[in-house]
């Protein structure tokens, strides 16, 4: 038998539609009792493939979910998603998720932490976008089909970067800590606390008025047009972008295996020719991508799109927290306030205690990167991210000397204004 290339892929392809049909089929109980009257939009136009067919099945939410917000911090690696995640986490009636959907790549995709394959992406994302469907409603079994090993009896302590969720770590789920416990590390989380019981947790989640869930496995924002037009969602997205060269420095840093040979270029100054460049244009493209439909304000989008500048956030975290919370039509409590004033004076020691922490990627950090990137590098970074530098206001630089003079700033003032 002959086997092309084109055969393998597409038995490839079919083995990951198998396991996502099998865990559709798996967890099928909860999306059967279907009454829902009018399963308008539901995965309507371009986004309508067949994952979203989920939708008809689905069961009308139980509760009033008009009051409820559905907060989706859309973000990439390193651009500073876990702080604008703790703008949520710290507040008392949130209850906010740490990417989830890691578990779905790990499971349906397992080696390939960034598969280029379009078809193998578009699994994924459709069963990315019924999960957190199923999230948003408070359910947590669906989840349990996609952690390995299997959760017993709905219990698991392998749910990724548990200890980020604060009502992960307190009561109904945990009681290893005082209620109304503050600072509450992430580390002393997952050792203190029990596996979490999936059962509590959804109770947990229902006990709050809103729910914020942050992804960085989604690539950009049209990805998510089925969730948006989903009329028994109230979802609002707050996009984060950061300077693309901000990002690669971070990255090389953080991910030393999957980006070494970047770490070799800065290191000799002379460019690997393996070196995957992707790893850069795919964060300028899909950045291009949504911003350019952000800004260019659809009608789908009315209402539930602001692009926040990590860079703006870090110079001025409490006046561009409160413009977030406007836009989301919800108060800050005083928790966040707090974790705001805490967290954004700089104090260096603390920074150094975990290379995911929020502490270290805030306020004082954001132009760190060009104390650390080549100017090669970062001239390479200018051409092939030209275009949505421009955009969002990144300046380039012509000259090392420009580059390392920390007294300019290469972040232009722009507005942002939410799409109201
Ligand atoms: C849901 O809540 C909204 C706002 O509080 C209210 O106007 C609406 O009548 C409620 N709907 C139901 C079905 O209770
Ligand atoms: C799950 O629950 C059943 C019934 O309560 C119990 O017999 C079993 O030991 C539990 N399994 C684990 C791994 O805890
Ligand atoms: C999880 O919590 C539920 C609800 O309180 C409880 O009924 C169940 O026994 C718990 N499961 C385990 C394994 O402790
Ligand atoms: C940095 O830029 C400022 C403002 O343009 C300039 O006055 C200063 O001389 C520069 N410093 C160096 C070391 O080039």
């Amino acid at each position: 038998m002959q086997c092309s290339w084109k055969a393998v892929i597409l038995l490839a392809l079919a083995s990951i539609a198998i396991q996502y049909t099998a865990i559709r089929t798996f967890t099928a109980k909860p999306f059967q009792i279907c009454p829902a009257p009018n399963p308008l939009n539901c995965g309507l136009g371009q986004e309508s493939d067949t994952f979203d067919r989920i939708c008809d099945e689905y069961p009308y939410f139980t509760y009033n979910v008009s009051r409820k917000t559905h907060i989706l911090i859309l973000a990439t690696t390193r651009s500073g998603s876990s702080f604008v995640g703790q703008l949520f986490n710290q507040h008392s009636d949130v209850f906010y998720l740490f990417e989830p959907l890691y578990h779905v790549q790990m499971t349906l995709i397992p080696r390939l932490s960034h598969s280029k394959n379009t078809a193998d992406r578009k699994v994924l994302l459709g069963a990315s976008r019924d999960l957190l469907r199923s999230l948003y409603d408070c359910d947590f079994y669906f989840l349990e089909s996609y952690i390995r090993p299997q959760p017993v009896n709905h219990t698991t302590d392998k749910l990724f970067r548990r200890g980020a969720s604060r009502a992960l770590c307190s009561p109904p789920v945990c009681d290893a800590f005082a209620p109304g416990e503050v600072n509450i590390e992430e580390g002393d989380c997952v050792k203190k606390c029990p596996s979490v019981n999936m059962t509590l947790a959804a109770d947990s989640c229902r006990e709050r008025r809103h729910m914020a869930i942050k992804v960085v496995r989604v690539p950009e924002i049209n990805d998510l047009r089925a969730l948006v037009e989903d009329p028994r969602l109230n979802l609002k997205i707050i996009q984060l972008v950061r300077d693309p060269r901000g990002i690669l420095s971070s990255r090389i840093e953080t991910f030393r295996d999957t980006y070494r040979l970047w770490r070799i270029w800065r290191a000799t100054g002379r460019k690997p020719y393996n070196l995957d460049l992707s790893q850069l244009t795919v964060v300028c493209e899909d950045f291009l991508n949504s911003v350019s439909t952000g800004l260019s304000q659809p009608h789908w989008l009315k209402g539930k799109y602001m692009l926040v500048r990590y860079e703006d956030l870090a110079r001025n975290p409490l006046q561009k927290t409160k413009e977030i919370y406007d836009y989301l039509g919800m108060s800050m409590d005083k928790n966040v306030a707090q974790w705001i004033h805490t967290n954004t004076r700089g104090s260096n020691e603390m920074s150094a205690k975990h290379k995911y922490g929020t502490v270290r990627d805030s306020a004082a950090n954001a132009e760190n990167w060009r104390l650390k990137l080549s100017y090669d590098m970062v001239d390479y970074t200018q051409t092939v991210c030209q275009q949505i530098l421009h955009q969002l206001g990144y300046k380039a630089v012509s000259s090392p000397e420009e580059l390392k003079n920390m007294s300019l700033t290469l972040v232009q003032d722009r507005t942002f204004v939410p799409f109201l």
